[in-house]
């Protein structure tokens, strides 16, 4: 019973790694894009229960720079359900008055899908109560590298404040909270910058199978962590 109170304190931007899907299905014998496609139903539930407790922000990491190298069938399946679920999430999105946004380099997926993605972000623009943030092609590194790009052809030096408006980031506050699912310890390129002072969790639950019980458990670990930033207690 215990985790099923809503802590006082709780995260404004919350960040997933969401991990595991493959592993589900392997366990389970089935091929991987199965995994994925029951990590897109823990997308949804997640997204309600985070808007839900009033969360303002979340963002999920749903493709890496590096994953576009696993095998073409993967990748394709990973295409087939974003063209198939987008225009789900924008459905729901919009009941909710919840604004998805993407991070990434969208530039080399399928035209359909691109359009079905700016489709989502257009529609949902003007959703107020939160924003659902999709990382897609994303990578830190390439992330810090065009926002030095962009720097550098400004011909202005920046400061950590005007550095980070370069990246993609930049409407949305940093992430209270980076939670890890599938049980490994890494960020895998995940927003570097914007991790300087994130809490992080790690949670030995396959994606798939995350659900309100991990984020009662995670938000009240949370709640009870003390937040410093370098100083000390006052
Ligand atoms: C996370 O699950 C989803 C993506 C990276 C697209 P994985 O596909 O990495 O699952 P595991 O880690 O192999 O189990
Ligand atoms: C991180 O998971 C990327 C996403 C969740 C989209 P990976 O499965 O790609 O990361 P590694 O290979 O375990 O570091
Ligand atoms: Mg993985």
């Amino acid at each position: 019973m215990k985790y099923n109170s809503v802590p006082d304190r709780i995260p404004k931007h919350i960040a997933f790694i969401m991990d595991g899907n493959g592993r589900w299905a392997q366990k389970r014998l089935l091929p991987r894009k199965f995994g994925h496609r029951e990590g897109v139903k823990t997308i949804r539930k997640v997204a309600d229960i985070c808007f839900g407790l009033g969360i303002e922000c979340v963002s999920l990491y749903a493709f890496s720079t590096e994953n576009k190298e696993r095998p073409e069938e993967e990748v394709n399946a990973l295409f087939a359900l974003m063209e198939e679920y987008f225009p789900k999430f924008m459905g729901e999105m919009l009941e909710n008055d919840v604004r998805i946004t993407v991070m990434g380099d969208v530039s080399y997926f399928p035209e359909r899908l691109r359009a079905i993605i700016s489709e989502a972000v257009e529609k949902s623009k003007n959703g107020k109560r939160g924003v659902l943030n999709f990382a897609l092609n994303y990578g830190s590194r390439a992330e810090i590298v065009r926002a030095a790009n962009i720097a550098v052809k400004s011909g202005k030096q920046v400061t950590e404040q005007s550095f980070s408006q370069l990246l993609y980031t930049s409407e949305l506050p940093e992430p209270d909270l980076i939670v890890r699912t599938g049980g490994e310890y890494r960020l895998s390129n995940f927003m570097l910058y914007q991790c300087a002072y994130s809490e992080l969790c790690f949670s030995q639950t396959l994606w798939p199978d995350f659900g309100k019980k991990q984020i009662m458990e995670i938000l009240n670990d949370y709640a009870a962590r003390e937040r410093r930033y370098g100083k000390i207690k006052q």
